[in-house]
């Protein structure tokens, strides 16, 4: 059986807490949300929705770009999430939902939100469903707005190539783990495929009524010392597999750091992508 370490993931009170002390100290998740909600159109909306919305970064973001009237409801499945942020962010204009990203039309009237935004979570749902959802709570001509980290959507920035100086400290990982506890990573011939590609992501919203209006490769600049703050939140410790304790992790962590120089510039790339309601559907 794995350990109760390695069953941890959103839904734990320890890793909100570690993704919202993140979140205060390092810009990655406060960045992408501004960008997503500034290619929203926010400033005359009335009802947006933070899907995936966890402890309320992009909440966060959206609030400061929506008008005084505005509603902004947060979505996310994960309970533990919402209870830090409705202790950590207040604002009249949010309220939160518990529920699973798939059921939003469940939660939401149809043809009322302007603008659903969804940072760094949606190739971690049925995005079939979802999409389904968002086109039928948008209003005609709304805007739903997502990103999809760049190793999911199968896309690197230049700039990964032109400012990277060694391994990744996810490849230090691995290879620390592998030399000093045998782990033997995944085949790297299984699973190289990426999860969510632009092609795929473009024909499932189609499916659903939506039409992709704008894409962006964007890229985040940070340090390897955010890369090891990140790699210290439960649910994106590694190596993922090998039934190593959350103890284990922070010690090869620790190791593999320390074979990295902490102010060296890191590269995340993300697809970003703009879908719409159109304004002609009845
Ligand atoms: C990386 S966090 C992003 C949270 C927030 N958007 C931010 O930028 O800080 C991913 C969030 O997605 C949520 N999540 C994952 N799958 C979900 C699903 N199917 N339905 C609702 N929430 C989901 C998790 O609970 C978690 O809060």
């Amino acid at each position: 059986m794995a350990p109760q370490d390695a069953l941890t993931g959103w839904d734990d009170k320890d890793n909100a807490e570690a993704y919202v002390a993140f979140t205060r100290t390092h810009p990655m998740y406060n960045a992408t949300s501004r960008d997503l909600a500034c290619r929203g159109e926010l400033i005359d909306a009335d009802l947006v929705v933070d899907l995936c919305g966890g402890a309320g970064a992009t909440a966060r973001a959206i609030l400061g770009l929506v008008p005084d009237r505005a509603r902004v409801v947060s979505v996310d499945s994960s309970g533990a999430m919402q209870r830090v942020g409705r202790r950590t962010l207040s604002d009249p204009r949010l309220s939160w939902i518990t529920a699973p990203a798939e059921q939003l039309a469940e939660h939401v009237p149809d043809s009322s939100v302007d603008a659903v935004v969804c940072n760094s979570a949606i190739w971690k749902t049925d995005t079939l469903a979802v999409f389904a959802g968002v086109a039928r709570v948008l209003r005609p001509g709304g805007r739903f707005i997502f990103n999809i980290g760049g190793g999911f959507a199968g896309v690197h920035h230049p700039d990964e190539h032109t400012v990277r100086t060694g391994p990744s400290l996810n490849t230090l990982i691995h290879q620390v783990a592998a030399r000093d506890h045998g782990y033997t990573p995944p085949s790297k011939n299984k699973g190289t495929a990426p999860k969510l590609p632009l092609k795929t992501v473009t024909t499932e919203l189609a499916a659903a009524g939506l039409a992709v209006v704008g894409t962006e490769v964007t890229a985040q600049h940070g340090t390897m010392a955010e890369k090891k703050a990140w790699l210290s939140i439960p649910v994106f410790a590694r190596p993922a597999g090998g039934g190593f304790t959350h103890a284990q992790r922070m010690e090869i962590l620790d190791a593999a750091y320390a074979l990295t120089t902490p102010d060296t510039v890191t590269v995340t790339s993300w697809l970003v992508v703009v879908a719409q309601r159109p304004t002609d559907r009845s």
